[in-house]
C-alpha cells in the first residue's frame, strides 16, 4: 500500500516516473557540526542587536518630550509604532467610554486608504449596550483629547477615523527603520520558544518535483518568519533515504555507474543509474509475465516484479542493509552522503540552510515498536484480516480508519511518522512542530495528529500542518526529469535571455550571470508566493520573468533602483537619520510613510495565516507607492536639506523592501 507520501506527485507528462517515494522515520543526527555552530553564532548576534534597540522608540519619544501611552497587554510598542498610537487611542476611548481596554484595542483597524484615517474604530465593536453608535461617534470624537499623537478624530457614521500626527509619525518611523535596519519588523512574540519546521524532504535518486519545490520555499519562508518572531527554529530536511530503491541503485551502479560521474554530479548520475536499472526490472518482469511494465520497481507490488532477476538482486541487497550488513551499508552511505553534499549547495542558492539532514535510514526500530505497543495499550487498534487498524471515526467521523500495520507485520508510513514525532519531541522538547506538506496529505496529517493525541501526548496539540496546492506545467527545456538544480539552472538561463533583450542595460551589468541567477530565483519564488498557498497555479516562464506587472524581477528592480539612488548621493547615514522630516509635505510621502509604518503589523498578520502572499502583496503595494513618488519627490538637483529628507524616506523604503524580500528567502540585488 503506497498511498501516503510526504509530497505526492501529480502524474504529468514530463515526469517519466510517477513515484516520489516516501520519506520516513529517522533518528536525528547533526550531520554537519559546523553548520550547527554557525547557526548559534548568528543567533547570538541577533539577540545582541535586539537588546540594544529595546527602548529605541521610548527614547525617541522622550526626545520629543513625550512618553509611551499606557500599554495594552497585547501591544508591542517598543517594536511596533502603530501600537504606540493604538495604545494612546485605547487609553482615551477607555476614559470616555469605560469599555474594556483589550476590547477597544482589538477593535482598532487599519483602513485600506489614508483618506479613511490611519486607524478606524467601528463603535458597535466596543460592545457597549444601549447606545446609538451614529450619535456617539460625534460626541466621542469631540471628547477625544488628541494630544500630540493624533491630529484629527473624525466621526463617520458608526465609525471614528483617527489621523496620526504626521510629523510625529515621520520622526518615529523613518528613524526607527534607519536605526534598526534588518531588525525592523522583528516582534518578540516567540522568545524562549522552539519550533521545528520540516520541509522539502526529497527522495534520493528520485526527481525533485514541483511539490518539493513548494515545500522548500514555503518552508524556508515559515522558518524565517518564526525567527522574525523571536522563536528558535530548527530546520529539518526529512530525506527519503531508505528502501528498496537503494538496492536497485547498488545493483544498477555496478552495471551502469561511473565513479567519475558520481563525484561530479551525484544527484543526476544516481538518477540516471536508477532509471536504467528500473527499466531493466520493468522489462525483465514484463517479458516473464506478459503483463504491462510497472511504473517504478521500488514502489511496485513485489508480485509484479518478482520474475526479474535484477529485482531479486536488489531485494537481497536491501535485505542486507536492513540486517545491518556493513559492506552494503557502506555503499548506501556513500550515495547518501554525496547527495547531501550536493543538496547543501543547492539549498544555499535559495538561502536555506538546514540544521539537520534527517532521513528514514536512521530508523529507530524501537520507537516504532514503542508506538505500536502504545496503540495496543491505549486500546486503539483492532485487527482486520491480519492487518492492524485504528478506527478514528470515534473521535472525528471524517478521519476514517487508518492502517498502521500490514498483515505481514510491516509497519506503515503512519506508524513511522508517529515514532518519529515521539523521537523528535524527546530530542527537542519543541513548543511547536510544523510540517510543510502538500494539501493531498491533509487527511494523513489529521489522522497522524489525532493518533498522537489519542495516545495521550499532550504536545500533539502543538503539531501543525502547513499545506499548499499544486503547480501545473513546470517543465524545462531538457524535458521530463527535474531536479531543483535543473530548475534553477533553467530559470537562470531564461532570465539571462530576458535581460539580454535590453542590450544597452545589459552591457552595464557587472556580473550578469550572478544577477540572472538571483533575479531568476526571485521570479520563481514570487510566482509561487503570489496567491494563497492552498491554490494551485500554473508555472509560466514568460510571465514570471517579465519586468512588467507584479513579478520577482519587478521587485528586484524596485530594490536596485532605490539602492542606486543612495549610492549616487554623498549624504551620510547619520545625516539621513537626523533629517528634517517637516520638509516632507507631499501626500505621496504621507502614503509611503504610512505603508512603512504598517510593516510590523504585516509580519504579525503573516504569523497568523502563515501566508507568504501577505508579505508579497504588501511589498508590491509599497513598490507601487514609491514609484508614484519618484516623479514628485526628486532628490537630484534639490537643496541639500530637502534632498536629505527625501533620501531618508527612500532609504527607509529600500530597507523595508529588503527586509520583506529576505524574509521571503530572496537575495535583493543592489544593481541590475
Ligand atoms: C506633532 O508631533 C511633533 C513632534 O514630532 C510636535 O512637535 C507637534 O507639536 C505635534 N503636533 C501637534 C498638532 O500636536
Amino acid at each position: 500500500m503506497q498511498i501516503l507520501k510526504r509530497t505526492v506527485s501529480k502524474p504529468s507528462a514530463f515526469f517519466s516516473l510517477n513515484l516520489i517515494k516516501v520519506s520516513l522515520t529517522n533518528l536525528l543526527i547533526p550531520l554537519y557540526r559546523h553548520h550547527h555552530c554557525y547557526y548559534h553564532h548568528q543567533h547570538n548576534i541577533k539577540s545582541f542587536s535586539r537588546t540594544m534597540s529595546v527602548s529605541a522608540i521610548s527614547d525617541e519619544l522622550k526626545k520629543l518630550g513625550l512618553s509611551q501611552p499606557d500599554p495594552v497587554k497585547e501591544s508591542l510598542p517598543e517594536y511596533n509604532i502603530v501600537d504606540v498610537f493604538k495604545n494612546y487611542i485605547t487609553d482615551e476611548l477607555h476614559r470616555i467610554t469605560e469599555a474594556d481596554k483589550s476590547i477597544i484595542f482589538d477593535a482598532l483597524d487599519t483602513p485600506k486608504v489614508l483618506d479613511q484615517g490611519d486607524i478606524i474604530v467601528a463603535l458597535p465593536r466596543l460592545r457597549i449596550k444601549g447606545i446609538k453608535p451614529n450619535e456617539k461617534s460625534q460626541e466621542w470624537a469631540e471628547q477625544f483629547n488628541k494630544g500630540k499623537f493624533i491630529s484629527e478624530a473624525r466621526p463617520q457614521g458608526v465609525f471614528i477615523q483617527f489621523f496620526f500626527n504626521r510629523s510625529l509619525v515621520y520622526d518615529l518611523v523613518i528613524k526607527d527603520v534607519l536605526k534598526r535596519k534588518t531588525e525592523y519588523g522583528y516582534l518578540p512574540l516567540g522568545v524562549g520558544k522552539k519550533a521545528i519546521v520540516e520541509f522539502s524532504s526529497p527522495n534520493i535518486a528520485k526527481p525533485f518535483h514541483a511539490g518539493h519545490l513548494r515545500s522548500t520555499i514555503i518552508g524556508g519562508f515559515i522558518s524565517n518568519l518564526y525567527e522574525k518572531l523571536g522563536w528558535e527554529v530548527v530546520r529539518i530536511n526529512y530525506l527519503g533515504d531508505w528502501g528498496k530503491q537503494f538496492g536497485l541503485l547498488a545493483v544498477g551502479f555496478e552495471k551502469y555507474g561511473s565513479e567519475e560521474q558520481l563525484a561530479k554530479d551525484p544527484i543526476n548520475h544516481l538518477f540516471e543509474v536508477y532509471v536504467k536499472v528500473n527499466n531493466d526490472v520493468r522489462e525483465e518482469a514484463s517479458e516473464a509475465t506478459g503483463e504491462p511494465a510497472v511504473a517504478d520497481a521500488a514502489d511496485a507490488d513485489e508480485k509484479k516484479v518478482q520474475a526479474s532477476s535484477t529485482n531479486e538482486k536488489a531485494r537481497q541487497f536491501f535485505r542486507r542493509m536492513e540486517d545491518g550488513d556493513e559492506s552494503a551499508l557502506k555503499i548506501w552511505r556513500r550515495f547518501r552522503d554525496l547527495s547531501i553534499d550536493k543538496y547543501i549547495d543547492t539549498y544555499a542558492r535559495l538561502n536555506i540552510k538546514y540544521d539537520y539532514y534527517s532521513g528514514e535510514s536512521q530508523v529507530p526500530q524501537e520507537k516504532m515498536k514503542e508506538a505500536t505497543k502504545l496503540f495496543e495499550d491505549k486500546g486503539l487498534v483492532h485487527v482486520d484480516r491480519g492487518a492492524k487498524l485504528i478506527d478514528l471515526t470515534k473521535f472525528n467521523k471524517k478521519l476514517g480508519k487508518a492502517l498502521v500495520e500490514k498483515s505481514d507485520g510491516t509497519s506503515l508510513y503512519l506508524t513511522r511518522d508517529v515514532g518519529e514525532a515521539i523521537k523528535r519531541y524527546e530530542t527537542y522538547k519543541f513548543d511547536k512542530m510544523i510540517y510543510v506538506i502538500a494539501s493531498q496529505q491533509d487527511l494523513h496529517c489529521q489522522q497522524f495528529f489525532e493518533i498522537l493525541k489519542q495516545m495521550g501526548f499532550e504536545w500533539a496539540k502543538n503539531l501543525e500542518h502547513i499545506n499548499f496546492g499544486m503547480v501545473q506545467g513546470m517543465s524545462t527545456r531538457k524535458g521530463n526529469v527535474v531536479f531543483l538544480d535543473n530548475i534553477l539552472q533553467e530559470t537562470k538561463e531564461k532570465m539571462h535571455d530576458v535581460m539580454k533583450k535590453n542590450a544597452d542595460k545589459y552591457a552595464q551589468i557587472e556580473e550578469p550571470d550572478k544577477i540572472a541567477e538571483l533575479v531568476g530565483i526571485s521570479a520563481v519564488m514570487i510566482q509561487d508566493f503570489q496567491s494563497k498557498r492552498i491554490l494551485n497555479y500554473e508555472f509560466k516562464w514568460d510571465r514570471m520573468t517579465s519586468f512588467e506587472g507584479d513579478t520577482g524581477p519587478y521587485l528586484q528592480y524596485a530594490h536596485s533602483r532605490l539602492s542606486s539612488m543612495q549610492r549616487k548621493s554623498d549624504i551620510s547615514e547619520e545625516e539621513l537619520e537626523n533629517a528634517n522630516f517637516d520638509l516632507l509635505t507631499e501626500p505621496c510621502a504621507a502614503n509611503l510613510v504610512r505603508t512603512l509604518l504598517q510593516y510590523p503589523d504585516i509580519i504579525r498578520r503573516a504569523s497568523h495565516n502563515n501566508e507568504p502572499s501577505t508579505i508579497v502583496t504588501y511589498l508590491f503595494t509599497l513598490c507601487h507607492i514609491v514609484s508614484q513618488c519618484y516623479d514628485i519627490l526628486w532628490v537630484a538637483g534639490q537643496e541639500r536639506e530637502v534632498a536629505t529628507a527625501r533620501l531618508a524616506l527612500y532609504a527607509a523604503t529600500k530597507q523595508v523592501i529588503y527586509n520583506g524580500m529576505t524574509l521571503l528567502g530572496l537575495t535583493p540585488v543592489e544593481r541590475m
